[in-house]
């Protein structure tokens, strides 16, 4: 081995790094997202000084500071951190002003918190984060309570003379404040109002483009979300938000994916993480891969870096698996049941076919039917919506699964209208157990599910045993059904939905 001075090694290995990190960026981006187990105020509901609300946030600060460096050491250009993580949630429209920072429009002054600290009052917290991006030289959204004061010309503006928004801001790597979006779809928050015309907000960056921001329960409505999306035409969005799970169809880390895959973006989302509250799920997801955090277990926040496309791309195979029926509906089994139903038996000498029955699934009325054979094909209809599944069962355990449908309009806990097909694993053995929360199953089941929805908008929602991912085999529209197909699982499965909303019935 030949001595090599060391100057020349020193060269070598400068040049070989210049090189890789070049080479590392072609393409691609790294993103953080960091689920933050949020300190919380015991009492929210009581009057607090300003004083004594900083001291509560700079703790929360505190710990987003050592993420934003922990995440700049492991390369990344954004972070994203959750929604009420800064002051939490559950206060009052009196308790929570003591929290919120003034924020001018951004569009309206170019300002630098960390650079011109003085230029406004109450902004400590923007001053603060501001500092966070310029030192570590990151992009940075996070969520924080804003107040803006108006004027009684104003017929939104309230009694008390401001509005008070729940509301993400983002800083460019230099600490400028470049946008801020206010939340839209609030979900039962007292102290927050509904901002007065619906904030469209994108940020550009020079490393992945356009963003969308958007937060939680906007994610499953048309306004801003969809729109934002389709009118810009994004390839990324981040995404704060503090979502309670709710099995089978709306655990975070679930619908976040299947956000992701049906829009063919990234999504970068950052949940709160508190297990006593249901709040877990975050990722970084995009069309073909999701990188995620779930832990109902303990209370350890999360900080996750992934380097992804800037261009996603849904990387399914495109030509169908062939030993399905290429028509199910040629040769179904289901049955009459009262108006919804309507279809034709038309394979004889079947098996009698399984019963129909009604079971409450997340608050709605669906209509199931359960599977009863190591194979088959069958079909259960709701209104308009019809669901097929043609399934193989890869062995026969003790679980039921069965497929249920919904067609109509969800009015618990918001109101929106759902045409939903879904394959899931009921809780026990008894009908009435389906649409029960399950986190674990054993079975694996090769499937193809499809639905003649009303909505261009559909979810395809993939969940195994113990909360993790999967990605279909093959999605798409074959003439006017939607069709999940997945063979080959490695582990059991929970659920297996289309989730489709029907925003225009709303
Ligand atoms: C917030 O309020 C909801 C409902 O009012 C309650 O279920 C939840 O436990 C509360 N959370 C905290 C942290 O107090
Ligand atoms: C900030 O508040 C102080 C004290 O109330 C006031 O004198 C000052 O004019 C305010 N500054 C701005 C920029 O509003
Ligand atoms: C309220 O109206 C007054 C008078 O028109 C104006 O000077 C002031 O800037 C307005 N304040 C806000 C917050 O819009
Ligand atoms: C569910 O819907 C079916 C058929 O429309 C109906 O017979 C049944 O009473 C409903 N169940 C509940 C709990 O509303
Ligand atoms: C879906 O299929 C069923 C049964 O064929 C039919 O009655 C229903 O009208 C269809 N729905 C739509 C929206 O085409």
């Amino acid at each position: 081995m030949a001595d090599i001075p060391v100057g020349s090694c020193c060269m070598l290995v400068l040049v070989c790094f210049q090189v890789l990190s070049a080479d590392v960026h072609r393409g691609h981006y790294i993103a953080a997202v960091y689920e933050h187990h949020v300190i919380l105020n015991p009492n929210p509901a009581a009057i607090t000084s300003r004083r004594s609300a900083l001291q509560l946030m700079n703790r929360n600060l505190d710990i987003y500071e050592e993420q934003v460096i922990a995440a700049v050491k492991q390369g990344a250009q954004i972070i994203v951190f959750p929604e009420d993580g800064i002051q939490g949630f559950n206060f009052t429209r009196t308790s929570i002003y003591p929290y919120l920072d003034f924020i001018p429009y951004p569009d309206s002054v170019t300002w630098n918190p960390c650079k011109e600290e003085y230029l406004f009052n109450d902004t400590e917290v923007l001053h603060r984060l501001s500092c966070m991006a310029l030192k570590n030289q990151v992009f940075l959204v996070v969520n924080l309570g804003t107040k803006q004061p108006c004027n009684h010309s104003d017929r939104h503006c309230p009694p008390d003379g401001r509005y008070h928004f729940n509301t993400n801001v983002v800083f460019s790597d230099s600490g400028t404040l470049i946008a801020r979006y206010r939340k839209q779809n609030l979900y039962f928050e007292r102290a927050f109002d509904t901002p007065p015309e619906v904030d469209y907000t994108v940020f550009n960056t020079p490393f992945a483009g356009k963003f969308g921001v958007f937060t939680c329960f906007d994610i499953l409505f048309y306004e801003p979300t969809v729109k934002l999306i389709k009118e810009h035409n994004l390839k990324q969005a981040v995404y704060p938000t503090a979502w309670m799970n709710q099995l089978p169809l709306l655990s975070a880390v679930e619908f976040q994916q299947a956000f992701a895959v049906a829009f063919n973006i990234n999504l970068l989302a950052a949940n709160i993480h508190r297990p006593d509250l249901g709040m877990t799920g975050s990722g970084i997801y995009t069309a073909s891969e999701s990188f995620i955090y779930y832990n109902m277990e303990d209370d350890k926040g999360k900080l996750i870096v992934a380097k992804i496309p800037i261009t996603p791309r849904r990387e399914t195979n495109n030509n169908m698996h062939t030993s399905f029926s290429n028509s199910p509906m040629d040769h179904q089994i289901c049955r009459k049941e009262d108006q919804e139903a309507h279809c034709e038996k038309a394979e004889t000498g079947a098996q009698e076919a399984p019963p129909i029955f009604h079971g409450e699934m997340m608050y709605d009325n669906f209509t199931f039917m359960p599977i009863m054979e190591a194979e088959g094909e069958i079909q259960v209809c709701s209104n308009t919506l019809c669901c097929s599944l043609s399934y193989q069962r890869l062995f026969v355990s003790k679980e039921l699964y069965a497929l249920g449908v919904f067609d109509g309009l969800h009015t618990v806990h918001g109101t929106y209208y759902v045409q939903a097909c879904a394959l899931v694993k009921c809780g026990t053995l008894d009908y009435t157990s389906c649409g029960q929360e399950v986190t674990k199953a054993t079975e694996r089941i090769d499937f193809q599910l499809q639905g003649n929805f009303s909505t261009a908008f559909v979810f395809p929602l993939l969940l195994k045993s113990g909360i993790t991912l999967d990605f279909a085999d093959y999605l798409g529209w074959e003439k006017n059904h939607y069709v999940m197909q997945k063979k080959g699982a490695s582990s059991g499965l929970i659920t297996a939905g289309l989730y489709g909303r029907w925003y225009e019935k709303d």
